[in-house]
């Protein structure tokens, strides 16, 4: 049975940096909303909870509240933030509303010696983010830690294993934040810290033994990293019941489908490869919205998978690489999210075959997937790829989409992406690639006025896409993709280089 600490989520910003902290120290987590009952948490047999912060008081009148049974369960539990003040006013203590929200560092000093503290240095720095606090602590528990002006930062029960920090020890502004991780779930939950990919793949091997059966199962390979990691581990599982198919949409780089498959080559994975090219474009023709792209190429892409799928037989089952990030953006764990961009991959596609969907990574961020990766033998360069969204390039082209526009930005982006790697840049960004501007502009070559496209370069460093920075590549090798690119791509007299972050920006232009 894997050990697991379960964070009760009340909506902070940071609860998915908390499950971060959590993986790395090798102990298994899930995010859960604030509204499980007490019955459905002890369904889950925590070894551990850690009820997350929250931008709500505790005095608002809709304020999430927790399932009272909870503290019946006698799980060690920590609070943080909000989570603190809950648990403070379960246990008669008082919590004071704050006239205003407090930002920033401050230092915190030990009041008692606890095993929450133990190992970390006096008066080290924490992040504060809140607008409540703790007044008083119930009768019982103990004050820890104050900060330098004797409010109370840290509190614990001598004997309950029930404690709470009114800080983020998830954030990198706690000095001392992972320590107090550590203790809380090595020394007070006993953990083992044993969650390592190897132990991932066998217990998943296990289960989708016992899940699939005798049964077939398809799956969508797109090349990328996770398709192609869960690729190999379902073909460890099951050998010839997978059936991975890999649908050429026109729409990918610049030799990618060869590519694809010569990386498969020395595994004894046997890839369907089915060309649906001509249909794709077909479809995309004249359409410039970029939502209703996403859509025609999602709906084209269901249609091909199905003729193709057809051609080997019945399936019960159909693996998707979704992971963690997915899941969560996709509103099933947390509340409603907006619909920023139609995201496709194979949504829809279980419904309308009729099939049972297997999601192995639906619990891992894309560095653990990368983990499982290397620890199941995928070749390093399968694991290194960039990420690459599922409408392709039709999402880089913007405006009307063409077999000529294609051919730049395959042509630029391969320029691009050769000149990352002779710079030895390429696997120190999270992605990077070219996008085609419906802009002309006027330039100069030879003595010619020349009036063509624009090129734009996009590189970011991202931990899991969700959040992004521009990558600060050195101004050399912008150079050299730039003169490059405009020197040997047939219709472009100019580049940029674009130096947005997401939010506000995304990742991809469309
Ligand atoms: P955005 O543009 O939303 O992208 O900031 C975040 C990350 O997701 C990739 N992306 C997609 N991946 N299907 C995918 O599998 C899609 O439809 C899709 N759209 C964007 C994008 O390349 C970036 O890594």
């Amino acid at each position: 049975m894997t050990e697991l600490a379960l964070i009760i989520d009340f909506g902070s910003q940071y609860t998915q940096l908390i499950a971060r902290r959590v993986r790395e120290m090798q102990v298994y987590c899930e995010i859960v909303p604030a509204d499980l009952t007490a019955e459905q948490i002890a369904a889950k047999n925590p070894a551990a909870i850690i009820l997350s912060g929250g931008p709500e008081s505790v005095f608002a009148p809709n304020a999430p509240q927790l399932d009272e049974g909870l503290w019946e369960l006698n799980v060690p539990t920590l609070g943080i933030c909000y989570g603190l003040q809950l648990l403070t006013q379960h246990f008669g203590g008082k919590v004071e509303p704050g006239k205003l929200r407090e930002y920033g560092a401050a230092r915190v000093h030990q009041d008692q010696e606890h095993a929450l503290l133990e190992n970390t240095a006096d008066a080290s720095q924490v992040w504060m983010s809140h607008g409540d606090h703790v007044a008083e602590p119930p009768s019982g528990f103990q004050v820890i830690l104050r900060s330098k002006n004797g409010l109370i930062a840290a509190i614990a029960h001598p004997e309950k294993s029930v404690m709470g920090l009114q800080f983020h020890p998830e954030v990198s502004h706690t000095e001392e934040g992972q320590t107090y991780l550590n203790n809380f779930l090595f020394k007070i939950a006993g953990f083992k810290g044993d969650w390592t990919p190897t132990h991932f793949i066998e217990q998943t091997i296990d289960s989708v033994r016992k899940i699939v059966g005798k049964e077939r199962v398809l799956l969508g390979l797109s090349g990328g990293v996770d398709s192609s990691v869960l690729a190999f581990l379902l073909h460890e599982a099951i050998g010839e019941q997978l059936l991975p198919i890999f649908i050429d949409n026109g729409l990918l780089r610049l030799h990618e489908a060869r590519q694809v498959l010569d990386q498969f080559e020395h595994s004894n994975i046997k890839i369907k490869y089915h060309d649906y090219s001509g249909e794709f474009l077909q479809a995309v023709k004249g359409i410039t919205d970029p939502e209703q792209k996403r859509k025609i190429i999602g709906r084209v892409f269901i249609e091909a998978f199905e003729s193709a799928a057809k051609k080997y037989g019945a399936a019960a089952f159909l693996a998707q690489g979704t992971l963690y990030p997915d899941v969560i953006e996709s509103g099933s764990v947390i509340g409603k999210s907006h619909t920023i961009k139609s995201h496709h991959n194979v949504g829809g596609l279980p419904e309308r075959l009729n099939m049972t969907v297997l999601e192995p990574f639906r619990e891992l961020f894309k560095d653990e997937v990368r983990a499982v990766g290397r620890a199941l033998g995928v070749p390093e360069n399968i694991i290194g790829r960039h990420p690459f969204p599922g409408p392709g390039l039709a999402v880089r082209c913007l405006g009307d989409i063409t077999p000529e526009k294609l051919e730049v930005i395959r042509q630029s982006d391969h320029i691009f992406i050769q000149t990352l790697r002779e710079f030895g840049w390429y696997d120190k960004v999270w992605q990077a690639f070219t996008v085609l501007l419906p802009v002309q502009t006027v330039g100069v070559m030879g003595d010619q006025r020349t009036f063509e496209n624009v090129v734009a370069l996009r590189s970011v460093d991202s931990m899991d896409g969700m959040t992004a920075n521009w990558s600060r590549i050195p101004a050399e090798l912008l150079a050299e993709a730039a003169e490059k690119i405009v020197n040997h791509v047939v219709g472009v007299n100019r580049v940029v280089y674009d130096i947005t972050s997401k939010p506000p920006a995304t990742i991809e232009w469309e």
